[in-house]
């Protein structure tokens, strides 16, 4: 599909309720279909007053359609919105050409972008299952026009049933793998909860910025492009930050709006990073028209994932708001924003392009991290050297000398500084 000459076209359906509006759906439509190297020919909004069961847009539509595809020498159409197989095989036929439409287009970039043996396994599964609900619903059309004769199969057995057999094999290995490939997952989640680094995670709407930022602050060359979804999946690396001496920064997927459901799954298991983490930097661009939309998108996903409390709103885990692009705002808007994220401890403004505001974002990071430690002092008995051994590991130990001995026993005092998860994880031992 790459360097296909492409039409992009947004259904704005009068019956739906959109968190973005027609254009700013329009661009970010464009923006995925530009992620997968489709080159675009022309791209328009249309709406619908009533949506056709067969066509979806009304028969003038599918004319300008089919006559733009002419006239711009269009090889393939991207609907912004989802068809049903009928629809879909309707609009190939009148307008001659390929149609995909959002889901299939995401599932496109989901597959060129797996980078880990995870994802692969996720977008192959949700890609299988988008498959069969084609298969399934297309049924009895593909019967008839195959005339039911059960060529492939036995006796019966129609190549629709012998595909959907297929995909119903090759998902439940897919199942089966991915299962395997979590638990190693979890198994290192776990063993990194229990190092001594708090972990930073980026969270973001796609493009707002996150794996600039993320090469400003660890210096190295992750894949940063002007494309959605450079980053599939997480990646993480460490960092040393003001009175932190290591941190891990953790990178994730960028969040579209209206995510197919097909899809959901698949995009949320790459987010369970983030439940684990000490710090979400909320990376916005301040400058996109649809920042507040944006920004609401993010937080029901947090919200979904249990990170904010759907009733009171309230975080589990503090979250740092950083309003990246400042660069691009005129001087106006520039100083008024710049001034009220001044006043607002949990707000950081810079760009991470220019790099200006990046030094105050690590200091305050350093800052928020460091001020979540606390300094508790115990007594153990000096024969439970598991126990010395883990606060030294995991803590900064201030102070660690003979204490009072406990009914004969020697004991040790110390005091040491850790964060509440750590303390969480000593007082377990
Ligand atoms: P996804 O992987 O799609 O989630 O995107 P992302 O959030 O990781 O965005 P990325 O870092 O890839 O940046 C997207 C585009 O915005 C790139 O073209 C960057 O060069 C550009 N960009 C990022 N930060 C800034 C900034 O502060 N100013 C300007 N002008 N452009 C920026």
């Amino acid at each position: 599909m790459r360097g296909g000459r492409t039409l992009v076209v947004c259904p704005d359906i009068r019956s739906v309720r959109y968190d973005l509006d027609a254009d700013a759906r329009l661009a970010e439509a464009c923006g995925l279909a530009l992620a997968i190297g489709l080159v675009i020919a022309e791209s328009y909004v249309l709406p619908v007053r009533d949506v056709k069961p067969n066509t979806l847009f009304g028969s003038g539509q599918v004319e300008r359609i089919a006559t733009d595809c002419e006239l711009n020498e269009v090889e393939l159409v991207v609907v912004d919105g989802a068809l049903s197989p009928i629809q879909q095989r309707n609009l190939e036929e009148k307008v001659g050409r390929k149609v995909i439409d959002r889901t299939g287009l995401i599932l496109e970039i989901f597959g060129e972008r797996a980078a880990t043996a995870e994802g692969r396994l996720q977008v192959e599964l949700a890609h299988l299952d988008y498959q069969q609900s084609r298969l399934v619903r297309s049924w009895t059309h593909l019967e008839r026009q195959r005339g039911g004769f059960g060529f492939l199969g036995g006796p019966g057995e129609t190549q629709i049933e012998a595909d959907r057999r297929m995909i119903r094999q090759r998902m439940g290995r897919l199942r089966r793998e991915l299962e395997q490939v979590r638990k190693t997952r979890t198994l290192h989640r776990d063993r990194r909860g229990r190092a001594p680094w708090p972990v930073i995670a980026l969270v973001g709407y796609t493009n707002a910025g996150k794996s600039t930022l993320f090469n400003r602050l660890t210096g190295e060359g992750v894949m940063a492009e002007d494309l959605l979804f450079a980053t599939l999946d997480p990646t993480m690396r460490a960092i040393s930050l003001p009175g932190v001496e290591k941190a891990i920064l953790s990178d994730t997927v960028g969040f579209i709006s209206d995510l197919p459901t097909q899809l959901v799954a698949a995009f949320r298991a790459t987010l369970e990073e983030v439940t684990a983490a000490d710090l979400i930097l909320h990376v916005r661009d301040i400058a996109n028209p649809s920042t507040a939309a944006q920004k609401k998108q993010v937080l029901d996903v947090l919200t979904d994932l249990g990170v904010i409390d759907a009733d009171d709103g309230a975080s589990a885990i503090p979250i740092l708001e950083v309003w990246n692009k400042f660069d691009l705002l005129d001087g106006e808007r520039a100083d008024a924003l710049e001034a009220i994220a001044a006043d607002d401890p949990d707000v950081a403004a810079l760009s991470a392009f220019t790099g200006r505001g990046v030094d105050e974002l690590v200091q305050r990071i350093g800052a928020q991290l460091t001020t979540q430690a606390v300094t508790r002092e115990y007594q153990i008995p000096a024969s439970d050297g598991q126990r010395i051994a883990w606060l030294h590991a995991h803590g900064e130990v201030l102070d660690d000398a003979d204490g009072e001995p406990h009914e004969g026993q020697p004991m040790r005092q110390i005091r040491v500084r850790l964060n509440p998860k750590e303390f969480g994880q000593f007082e377990t031992l």
